[in-house]
C-alpha cells in the first residue's frame, strides 16, 4: 500500500528575470524577461510528489494576500489537502527574486515572509496531520527551531524523515541522529559536514561519512546532472541523464519529490534514484518552477526513452 507523504515546506513567489550575465556588485544592467511564476521549495516538492500520483498533504503558511490566495486555489486545482496551511494576517506571502544566466545558472534571494511566521502554535494545531503521515519532508525556508521541534516530534512517533537542508544551516546533532534520510546538494553537504572540496566523488563519500557517524541513516548526495551518490551502510553512485538544460530553479525539489514517491512505494534505492534523477532531468528542460514539474506518465516515457 501506497504511504501517506507529508511536506512541511515554503510557499514563496518566484519573479525571475532573464539576462546574459549576472550584474557585478555595483553595476546595473538591462535584463531580457521577467516572469512570474508559483514556487517555493516545499511547494515545489509537494507538488512534483503529487503530479508523480503520491498521497501527499501540504503544511506551511501563506500571506493574507493575492499570491497567498493564489497557492490556496492552485493547491485545489493540484488536488492537494492543504488543511495544515495557514494565513497570516500580516506578513506577506513568500517572495523571492531569481536571476537566470544564458548558461542557465540561477542567483536566488528568498523573502520568506509569511513562511517565518509559522510558529510553535500552528505546530501544535498539526500534530494529527503529522500524527497520520508515514514519511513528512522537510526543508529549510522556515524557522529552523520551529522545523528542528517538527523533525524531533516525527522521529520520536516513528515516521520516516526526509530533510532536505537548503538553504544549508548547521544541524544540531540529535536532529541529523533523528533523519532517516538527508538530501544535499554538494555545497550543501560540505557546508553540513565539513568537507572543504567537493570534487571528487571521494570528497562527496568523506562528507557522507562524516554525516553517517552523527547517525544519518541515508545521505543523499544531488551531483546536478552527473546524477547522484547515495551512502548508508557504503556508497554508490547513480547515473544521471545529459539533457539541454534552461532553468535548473526546482531541479532539486523535483528530485526529491520523486525520490520520496517511490520511497512511498517501497522501491529500492536504485530504482528510486533512476526516478529522481530522470525527473530532474525533465525539470531543467522547462521554465518556471511549478510549469517545469511533470507528471508520472512524461517521466515514466522520458525514463522508457533513456534506458
Ligand atoms: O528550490 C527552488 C526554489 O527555491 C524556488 O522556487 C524559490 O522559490 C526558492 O525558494
Amino acid at each position: 500500500m501506497k504511504k501517506k507523504i507529508v511536506v512541511v515546506g515554503a510557499f514563496v513567489t518566484d519573479l525571475v528575470a532573464t539576462m546574459k550575465e549576472f550584474p557585478a556588485a555595483g553595476e546595473s544592467i538591462v535584463g531580457e524577461t521577467l516572469n512570474t511564476y508559483l514556487g517555493g521549495k516545499g511547494v515545489n516538492q509537494c507538488v512534483s510528489v503529487a503530479r508523480l500520483g503520491g498521497d501527499v498533504s501540504m503544511i506551511g503558511m501563506v500571506g493574507d494576500d493575492a499570491y497567498g490566495k493564489k497557492f490556496l486555489s492552485f493547491m485545489d486545482e493540484e488536488g492537494i489537502d492543504h488543511r495544515g496551511v495557514f494565513v497570516h494576517k500580516e506578513l506577506p506571502t513568500g517572495l523571492a527574486q531569481v536571476q537566470i544566466n544564458a548558461s542557465s545558472q540561477n542567483r536566488i534571494c528568498v523573502i520568506p515572509g509569511a513562511n517565518m511566521g509559522f510558529g510553535f502554535e500552528e505546530e501544535e494545531k498539526v500534530k494529527p496531520i503529522l500524527d497520520n503521515a508515514d514519511i513528512v519532508m522537510f526543508q529549510f525556508e522556515m524557522r529552523l527551531d520551529v522545523i528542528f521541534d517538527m523533525i524531533r516530534y516525527c522521529h520520536k512517533k516513528g515516521k520516516t524523515v526526509v530533510l532536505n537542508p537548503a538553504p544549508a544551516a548547521p544541524i544540531p546533532d540529535d536532529i541529523l541522529a533523528a533523519v532517516d534520510y538527508l538530501t544535499p546538494n554538494e555545497t550543501e553537504l560540505a557546508k553540513i559536514s565539513g568537507i572543504s572540496s567537493y570534487d571528487t566523488l571521494e570528497d562527496i563519500e568523506e562528507g557522507c561519512k562524516r554525516l553517517k557517524d552523527k547517525g544519518v541513516k541515508t545521505i543523499v548526495t544531488t551531483l546536478g546532472d552527473r546524477g547522484c551518490y547515495i551512502y548508508n551502510e557504503k556508497g554508490n553512485f547513480y547515473k544521471g541523464f545529459k539533457v539541454k538544460a534552461v532553468d535548473t530553479v526546482a531541479a532539486g525539489d523535483s528530485f526529491n519529490g520523486a525520490f520520496t514517491v517511490k520511497l512511498s512505494e517501497g522501491s529500492s534505492l536504485e530504482e528510486a534514484a533512476r526516478y529522481a534523477n530522470g525527473m530532474g532531468a525533465l525539470t531543467v528542460q522547462t521554465k518556471g518552477a511549478i510549469p517545469s514539474l511533470k507528471n508520472r506518465e512524461c517521466l515514466e516515457a522520458f525514463l522508457a526513452e533513456n534506458k
